[in-house]
């Protein structure tokens, strides 16, 4: 921050000010050092001129730029991200209310929206029944409610071993003799079988993703879709920008961030909906459904 003449503080926007200012004066003596008539120049001209009007939006309008030093904060060589997250789900009981919170009553309301959304974009020339994974299963709520009474093979994949565990043990039932396999991984580090899955499920789960890790993950799920095959993410979305909220270390994303992140990773939107029936004070929860860009 600077000080102004009168030893008060600037406000953050002139402390913006200052570092555009520095940028700007940067990129001109670039410009002055390079042929004015090569291609590259012209490259260099469109790439500057796209840097800055993300740079000001984004120091400007996204609050993400402010959340990059928690996401990205390490100690002792451990993302603190990730390990918040990890301690605090080491704590959550393998349960409804543990995959709920406050809003267990609400499992029903969420499971039958998540049920009516699927079927627009399963059977006859659009995804297949084969095959379905579901990421961030926890105890396999949505596995069970949602994804079993229709997909004929079930995948689970949680970094939490005692959740997998209660759902093969306990949760699932008999139904869990069609699960193939659990997988006990970090979605920022797992890399799905290549061309397996008709359907993708990411619930309350993409929200532990950094951006960078959500997009990669992302990528990687669209290669490993059987032909016509989807990836649907249902998650909390913030009113504006983005909310991080550090007990869980999760970071709730505008729909226009997590639509550009879609974007970045190739894939295209299908539908959007919003979940209805859940109250009004909590963060509006939204689903949305992409496939490969072709
Ligand atoms: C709020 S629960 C939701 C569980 C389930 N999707 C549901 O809707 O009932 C979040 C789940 O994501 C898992 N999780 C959180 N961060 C993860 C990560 N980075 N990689 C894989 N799983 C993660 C947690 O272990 C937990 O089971």
């Amino acid at each position: 921050m600077e000080i102004e003449d009168d030893g008060s503080r600037s406000s953050p926007n002139f402390e913006y000010k200052g570092a555009h200012q520095a940028f700007r004066d940067r990129w001109k003596q670039t410009d002055d050092t390079m042929c004015r008539h090569s291609m590259s120049f012209h490259l260099h001209h469109t790439l500057r001129s796209e840097f800055f009007a993300s740079y000001l939006y984004m120091v400007e309008k996204i609050p993400l730029v402010k959340l990059f030093p928690l996401t990205c904060e390490y100690i002792k060589g451990e993302k603190q991200f990730y390990y918040r997250a990890q301690q605090f789900y080491e704590d959550v009981p393998a349960s409804e209310k543990g995959m709920m919170g406050d809003y267990v009553e609400m499992s029903n309301v969420d499971l039958e929206g998540s049920r009516q959304f699927l079927k627009r974009f399963v059977g006859p020339g659009k995804a297949g029944t084969h095959c379905a994974l579901d990421c961030g299963c926890g105890i396999g709520r949505v596995t069970k409610g949602v994804l079993l009474p229709v997909f004929e093979k079930l995948e689970l994949v949680d970094m939490m071993e005692h959740f997998l565990l209660h759902a093969h043990k306990k949760y699932l039932c008999d139904e869990a003799d069609r699960i193939e396999t659990y997988y006990c991984y970090t979605l920022q580090e797992f890399t799905p079988p290549k061309n397996k899955y008709d359907v993708i499920w990411m619930q309350w789960v993409a929200c532990h993703l950094t951006d960078k890790d959500l997009m990669n993950f992302l990528f990687r799920c669209k290669k490993s879709l059987r032909p016509n095959g989807i990836i649907i993410i249902k998650d909390n979305m913030a009113r504006q920008g983005c909310k991080l909220d550090p007990i869980d270390s999760s970071i709730s994303r505008h729909l226009d961030i997590i639509r550009s992140i879609i974007a970045k990773a190739g894939l295209e939107v299908l539908g959007v909906e919003r979940q209805q029936g859940f109250p009004e004070i909590i963060m509006p929860v939204w689903m949305i459904a992409m496939k490969p860009i072709k």
